[in-house]
């Protein structure tokens, strides 16, 4: 598949905060693409300067082959973006939303009713169409906003965070919808910070840590950044924490990466054997534990082994401090 967005050596400063840090990663043409990070990692950021709202402090950008910065009109009609904030006009029917971005995108006048009519429907507001958006549930507005950033028929879709806010029913039906654009032929490029839908809806994925892109790949490709082993997680009283680090690392050679009160270890060897022998010896040592379970690795398990921080749990909260005992980084 061809690069249809090139991005190389991107840095946007804002004074002396480092926004995006020497970003280089390609996204090609027909694929779902999802950039995953924590709140302020760049991501608005990274897809503003894509969209030219932004001018970067250095690198290049290349869209379908075209020099973004002496091409901006050219590439801006291959773009259609949902914005993170405000997706609608809440003071405009949904027909009156769309008709505004029909005319500043230059639809040709004798195509926008019919697109009009198309999206309504696409985004299952036939019925609401002439309702002010300001009087839309959350996941009924996103749906204007994503139809909205379609109503160009943009070779590219830019979304920033769609799923964000929504309750688990809708952002289903949003990655349903995602997944039905992107198989008509467009490239969609999201930014997340859910690591179930980075894993479950994009083909492949660029991690994102404080302007840094840390990893690319698949998901699978990136999963595998935590190792081949199951993943070993504790979960202890508040005061046995160090106890229980320094007990895995003596005994086991385990170094693991604390977060709160929680352990998050690789297992190398023969994680089911060792697995019973580290209960053993946490019974034996009167540790307090709280929880203890291994799993595969997932997306969160290789944020904690880069950043030594958990990303964050499906509501949003981060889990815990940034506390980096053994500093991956
Ligand atoms: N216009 C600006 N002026 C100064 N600092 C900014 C500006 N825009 C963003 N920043 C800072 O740049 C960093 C990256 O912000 P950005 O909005 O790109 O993060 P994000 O990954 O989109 O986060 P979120 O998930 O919260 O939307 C943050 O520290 C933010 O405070
Ligand atoms: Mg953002």
């Amino acid at each position: 598949m061809a690069d249809i967005i090139r991005i190389e050596n991107l840095t946007k400063r804002f004074g002396d905060l480092v926004a995006v840090n020497n970003v280089s990663l390609s996204i090609r043409e027909g694929e779902i693409f999802g950039l995953l990070g924590p709140n302020g990692a760049g991501k608005t950021t990274t897809i503003n300067m894509l969209l030219t709202l932004l001018l970067p402090t250095s690198g290049k950008i290349t869209i379908d082959g075209l020099d973004l910065a002496r091409n901006h009109e050219k590439v801006k009609q291959l773009m259609g973006l949902m914005t993170q904030e405000t997706v609608v006009e809440a003071e405009l029917t949904a027909r009156q939303n769309l008709e505004l971005f029909s005319s500043l995108y230059h639809v040709p006048a004798n195509q926008v009713q019919k697109r009009i009519g198309e999206a309504l429907e696409e985004a299952d507001l036939v019925q609401f169409a002439d309702k002010k958006a300001g009087t839309f549930s959350g996941g009924m507005q996103r749906r204007l906003g994503l139809v909205k950033a379609m109503i160009q028929e943009p070779k590219i879709l830019v979304l920033d965070e769609p799923t964000t806010g929504l309750d688990v029913q809708n952002r289903t039906t949003m990655w349903a919808r995602i997944k039905g654009l992107n198989k008509k032929g467009n490239t969609v490029l999201l930014t997340t910070q859910y690591l179930e839908e980075a894993d479950q809806l994009c083909d492949r994925i660029g991690v994102i840590d404080h302007g840094k892109l840390i990893a690319l790949g698949t998901p699978s490709e990136v999963k595998r950044i935590a190792g081949s082993g199951k993943i070993l997680e504790i979960v202890v009283k508040n005061n046995d924490v160090a106890r229980t680090a320094s007990m895995l690392k003596s005994k086991f050679g385990i170094a693991a990466v604390v977060n709160g009160d929680k352990l998050t270890a690789v297992m190398t060897k023969n994680s089911e054997s060792e697995f019973t022998k580290i209960s053993g010896a946490l019974d034996k040592e009167k540790i307090e534990v709280v929880s203890i379970g291994m799993h595969l690795p997932t997306l969160d398990d290789v944020f904690i082994k880069l950043t030594g921080t958990g990303m964050r749990d499906e509501t949003g909260e981060m889990k815990g401090g940034r506390m980096n005992i053994r500093g991956w980084r």
